[in-house]
């Protein structure tokens, strides 16, 4: 096989220039932050939606919002992005972390019950990969015990819970708009909420924040057109393709992993406003998701009607719809499915996620996630994106069999 498949693909506004254009150029006013807020509230049925400059600050706001006090409890999974409980600990507020379910890799919410005490005040679920956490269940603990629900939807913009979009589920939900999500503007984030009152709150505070400078921008295109041109397939198989045979697919992962350090506060450069700019661009996002995201299902329902008899793969929940931000699969010698897979001409990676329970910055709030543990050594993301066709999909399926 001489072209070879890389493990992701970003999506990028379409005409460079343009875009170049209109950041020197054009007036910059609000116009467009109004336009792409109300367009993503349409979308996902909420009364509110606050465009923000990242999913990290999304939830700092919201959680900065509640009127907690310090050391108020957060329940959340503990297998998640690390910036999760690094923004609840940056807070001031305490992770109570939660092992997750081994067949849908969420939040195992028969465990939810048993964590909630007198200090508690948010119940925190992600929806891992896309897919929806089992909300009716977390939605009755929450209403017996008189908490909010915040909803991580960094994974799963356009999923689907009993008909609902996740983010409408909640009492908040918050998106992440990074590179490789469904919506990329270059960096970004958005909370979604039916509450007035504090959304009110939020765009207080958003209203100090400074915006973004035309160097920032600048910097996030180039980075942006960068990963395009390398993940093009035909320039990928000759140039990224050897580097990762030979130095191997961790010198990859690692460039674009995460920082599991403690944040005392948020980067300075997190803290910011979403900008027109980027408005303009998501508002065009909006307007693809469905199709893009149709793509993606497409493509992972054709990955589990092969798979699901050999191997371990995520599981969705009956009245969901799962956007499939990845397609997981859980296997025993990680190292070596992925080395093998390269060797064929199959790109992939190793989760992201970590069991947060048990690393370094989460000293203090340890708590024994013995199914995340595990999840966290066992997952492999397959390329998943509305570029792949059946016959890429087929030839991983048959790399990953063989
Ligand atoms: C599950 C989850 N939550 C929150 C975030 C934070 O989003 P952002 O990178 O936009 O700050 C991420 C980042 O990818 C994530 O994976």
């Amino acid at each position: 096989m001489l072209r070879k498949i890389p493990r992701t693909r970003i999506s990028t506004p379409s005409n460079f220039l343009e875009i170049i254009k209109h950041l020197f150029f054009s007036v910059h006013n609000d116009e467009a932050v109004n336009e792409f807020e109300e367009k993503f509230a349409e979308y996902i049925k909420v009364k509110n939606v606050i465009a923000t400059s990242s999913g990290k600050l999304s939830l700092y706001l919201i959680l900065n919002s509640l009127n907690l006090d310090k050391n108020d409890e957060i329940i959340l999974p503990a297998y998640t992005s690390v910036s999760v409980p690094n923004v609840i600990m940056s807070s001031n507020l305490t992770p109570v972390f939660t092992d997750i379910s081994h067949k849908t890799l969420n939040i195992n919410e028969n465990l939810i019950g048993n964590k909630v005490t007198i200090k508690t005040r948010c119940i925190l679920p992600t929806h891992i990969y896309g897919q929806p956490c089992e909300m009716n269940r977390i939605m009755k603990i929450a209403k017996k015990h008189n908490l909010y629900v915040i909803e991580d939807c960094a994974h799963a913009c356009g999923s689907e819970y009993n008909g609902k979009k996740v983010g409408s589920v909640g009492d908040f939900g918050f998106f992440s708009f990074g590179f490789g999500k469904h919506i990329s503007t270059l960096g970004g984030g958005a909370i979604t909420t039916n509450n007035d009152y504090v959304a009110e709150q939020i765009r207080k505070k958003i209203k100090k924040f400074k915006k973004p400078s035309n160097f920032e921008l600048l910097k996030k295109i180039f980075r942006a057109y960068i990963i395009k041109f390398f993940t093009y397939p035909d320039v990928f198989s000759f140039t990224l393709y050897p580097f990762i045979l030979f130095f191997g697919s961790e010198t990859i992962t690692k460039i674009f992993e995460e920082n599991t350090r403690l944040m005392k506060n948020l980067p300075s450069n997190c803290v910011r406003k979403f900008s027109d700019f980027q408005a303009i661009i998501g508002v065009k996002e909006i307007s693809r998701l469905d199709d893009r995201n149709n793509e993606r299902i497409k493509n992972a329902e054709l990955y589990t009607k092969h798979l699901k008899s050999i191997i371990n793969i995520q599981d969705t929940l009956p009245r969901t719809k799962s956007a499939y931000l990845n397609y997981a699969i859980l296997v025993d010698y990680r190292k070596d499915v992925i080395k093998k897979m390269i060797k064929n001409g199959v790109d992939t990676q190793r989760t992201w996620m970590k069991n947060c329970s048990s690393l370094e910055i989460s000293n203090n709030f340890k708590n024994d996630c013995p199914v995340s543990e595990e999840v966290a050594k066992k997952v492999i993301y397959l390329p998943l994106y509305p570029e792949l066709n059946k016959s890429e999909i087929l030839k991983i399926v048959d790399v990953l069999k063989s």
